[in-house]
């Protein structure tokens, strides 16, 4: 009961918030698709992502590298002053949605960031969908519009205070969603 009550609330709350934000956007800046450098992709199908407890987390979020490179993305977290992620990096703070940075020159538009929106369940992880500026979350808000608002040294990371549209979503429930991840009833491994 608890569980439902929750996400009766969570739902509509987001859904408000992200329209919102992803009007604003659109009135800012007519969609242009950015360049593309396919050279540059790293691949990522549905299993590059896992349960968020087999991430790392920092300061509440979830970081992992799918080239294994964890060490650099890490370092780049934890810098005070910001700093720009490596190639393989994955960042997510929901189940539901991640960025993955690219090799360099992939997208400059997006500092080669991919903006994925995912269906999670105890079977493991779907893509719905994934590109640069042009996707949306389920409730409609669009993730480029949004992250780009980081002041600059943040590569596009929000957190509480680097420029971003605040998430008007108490955190208990975004730490709600993170604690109640699907995935990690299936045995997988870390990154
Ligand atoms: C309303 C604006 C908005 C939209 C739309 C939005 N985000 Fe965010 N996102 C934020 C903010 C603000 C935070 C930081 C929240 C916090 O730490 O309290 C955040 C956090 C994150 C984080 C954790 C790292 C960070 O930036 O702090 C990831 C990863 C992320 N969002 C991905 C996405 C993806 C992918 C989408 C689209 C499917 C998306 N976001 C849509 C504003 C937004």
């Amino acid at each position: 009961m608890f569980i439902k009550n929750i996400i009766s609330v969570f739902c509509p709350c987001l859904l408000l918030v992200s329209s919102y934000a992803a009007n604003a956007g659109q009135a800012l800046q007519p969609s242009v698709q950015p360049v593309i450098d396919h050279s540059k992709a790293i691949p990522v199908t549905a299993d590059s992502f896992i349960c968020l407890e087999n991430m790392l987390s920092v300061r509440g979020f979830f970081v992992g590298n799918l080239l294994g490179e964890i060490d650099d993305t890490v370092a780049v977290a934890m810098q005070a002053e910001g700093g720009f992620y490596p190639p393989g990096s994955i960042v997510q703070l929901v189940p539901t949605e991640a960025m993955i940075k690219h090799h360099k020159g992939w997208s400059e538009q997006t500092n080669d960031w991919e903006f994925f929106e995912l269906k999670v369940s105890k079977k493991g992880s779907k893509i719905k969908v994934r590109g640069t500026t042009e996707v949306k979350n389920k409730f409609g808000g669009n993730c480029y519009e949004c992250h780009k608002k980081a002041e600059p040294q943040w590569d596009f990371i929000c957190e509480d205070n680097h420029g971003c549209d605040p998430l008007p979503v108490p955190g208990f429930l975004i730490r709600w969603a993170q604690k109640n991840d699907p995935r990690c009833d299936v045995s997988q491994p870390n990154y």
